[in-house]
Formats: structure tokens, C-alpha cells, sequence
């Protein structure tokens, strides 16, 4: 059993809490959306519970196939117990279709598939609006090394792979989506936060809706229903 210490962090769809050991914490999942970094903010029912379920088959399935997570158990509905990491402060954003940040800055339409595989990284700084950045301007802040950026694509293209697959077996397109990555105290790299349609695109196939939170962000209705229906989706292919 691991009992919950005091709060070590609360961010703004999460909180972390201590346990009896040093090497674990317990996440909960809030019902808090925010978008545009913070300047839109509202509450989208059992987005918590919806973001731990769909978070929990997430990382099941990709420690079964053999990418390193944090995660360790589900505790309930809202919270789940994985291990303490290190948060690298970069976020790592794949994406296999045009869309939001990148379809404006580049002046695209959205949903044009790309020929290649697309890997961003944007600076964790709050103060900054996590601003996009490149490889040498993390190394530039120490943020990451060569060697540990190397890895962290490398891992996200795996997930990438893997996620296609797995969105495409329930007849959803993976369109982008952002992970961050943790190091253990042994100095392994790791999957760590969430993967959730708090932080995917994902579109149904045939009818291109958008099942994500987009829903939020651009007011198109519908939210909760959303998250329910990639939650059940999953759940008819994962344990
Ligand atoms: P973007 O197109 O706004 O840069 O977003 C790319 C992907 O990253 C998209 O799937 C949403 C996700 N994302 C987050 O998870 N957190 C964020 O703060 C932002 C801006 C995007
Ligand atoms: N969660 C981020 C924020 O509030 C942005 C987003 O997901 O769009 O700023």
C-alpha cells in the first residue's frame, strides 16, 4: 500500500504527491483544462478520470512493448503510482499530419500528411509560453546533451510507431502528440507524464471529428464526450 504524503508539485491538469518511498509519487488527474498557456481556463467533467484511464492502457501497453515508463499501478479512479523521475525540461512533440502550432507558423492548412516524420521540441518554461526551440539551443541550456537527444527521438519515434498502430486499429488518426521524458536516479531516460487526448490529436478516420482537446481549446462542444470516446475505443482492444 502507498500512502499519499504531502503535495510535491501541482501543475495545471495534475498534482504529485509523496509516498513512504523515495522513489515513488502519486499522480492525480484534475478535471482543470487550460489552453494558450493558461489564458483560457475551465474544468471539463471526468477529464481527470478519463486522462488517468486512457493514460494507464497507454503506458501498459508500451512497457509491454518495450518502452520504458514511469508508470507503475493504477490506484483509482483518479490517481496512479509511478516512479519519481527527474522531468527533462523539454517537451517532445511528433506529429504525422499538419495541424495547430506548426499549420500556423507555416501557413498550412490542417491535415495534409507529412512525407516525413516531424519531431519539435519546445523549452518547459512557463514565464516563456514553452517557446519551440532546437537541439543546440538545449544543449545551449543544458537542458539536454547530444547523446540524451538522440535517445529521447528515439523513443518518441518508437511511441509514434507504436501509437499509429494502435490509434489506427480503432479507426483513429494519430495526428501529433507531446510526451516528456524523466530520468531515474540510476540516469535512465524515461516516459514519464501523461499520453491523453489532453496532449494527442486525434481525429476519427472516416469523419476527420476531432476527439481531443481541441474541443476545449477551440470551443467546438462536446469535450467530456470526447475523451469517454477514445477511452472506450481503447478499452475494446486493451486490457
Ligand atoms: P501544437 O500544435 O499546439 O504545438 O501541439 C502539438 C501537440 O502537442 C498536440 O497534440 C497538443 C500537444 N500539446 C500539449 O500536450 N501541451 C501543450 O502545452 C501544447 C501547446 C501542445
Ligand atoms: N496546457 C497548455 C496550457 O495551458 C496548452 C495546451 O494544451 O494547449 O497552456
Amino acid at each position: 500500500m502507498s500512502h499519499k504524503g504531502e503535495m510535491l508539485y501541482e501543475g495545471k491538469a495534475k498534482q504529485v504527491f509523496a509516498t513512504e518511498k523515495a522513489d515513488e509519487v502519486v499522480v492525480r488527474f484534475k478535471d482543470d483544462a487550460t489552453a494558450f498557456n493558461a489564458q483560457k481556463r475551465g474544468q471539463v467533467d471526468k477529464k481527470g478520470e478519463m486522462n488517468n484511464a486512457i493514460t494507464t492502457l497507454i503506458f501498459k501497453y508500451l512497457n509491454q512493448k518495450g518502452v520504458p515508463t514511469h508508470f507503475i499501478k493504477q490506484l483509482d479512479e483518479r490517481e496512479q503510482l509511478v516512479k519519481k523521475v527527474n522531468i527533462i525540461p523539454l517537451e517532445v512533440v511528433v506529429r504525422n499530419y499538419s495541424a495547430g502550432s506548426m499549420a500556423k507558423r507555416l501557413g498550412l492548412e490542417e491535415g495534409i500528411k507529412s512525407p516525413v516524420t516531424i519531431f519539435d521540441i519546445c523549452y518547459k518554461k512557463d514565464e516563456l509560453g514553452d517557446p519551440l526551440i532546437n537541439d543546440y539551443h538545449a544543449i545551449f541550456l543544458g537542458a539536454a546533451t547530444e547523446q540524451e537527444l538522440k535517445e529521447m527521438y528515439a523513443l518518441a519515434r518508437k511511441i509514434n510507431d507504436i501509437l499509429t498502430e494502435l490509434f489506427d486499429k480503432v479507426n483513429i488518426i494519430l495526428v501529433d502528440f507531446k510526451i516528456e521524458l524523466g530520468k531515474t536516479s540510476d540516469g535512465k531516460i524515461i516516459l514519464a507524464d501523461e499520453i491523453s487526448p489532453d496532449t494527442c490529436r486525434l481525429w476519427d478516420k472516416d469523419t476527420k471529428k476531432k476527439l481531443d482537446k481541441d474541443r476545449f481549446r477551440r470551443d467546438l462542444g462536446e469535450v467530456t464526450e470526447a475523451y469517454v470516446e477514445i477511452y472506450n475505443r481503447l478499452k475494446t482492444i486493451l486490457e
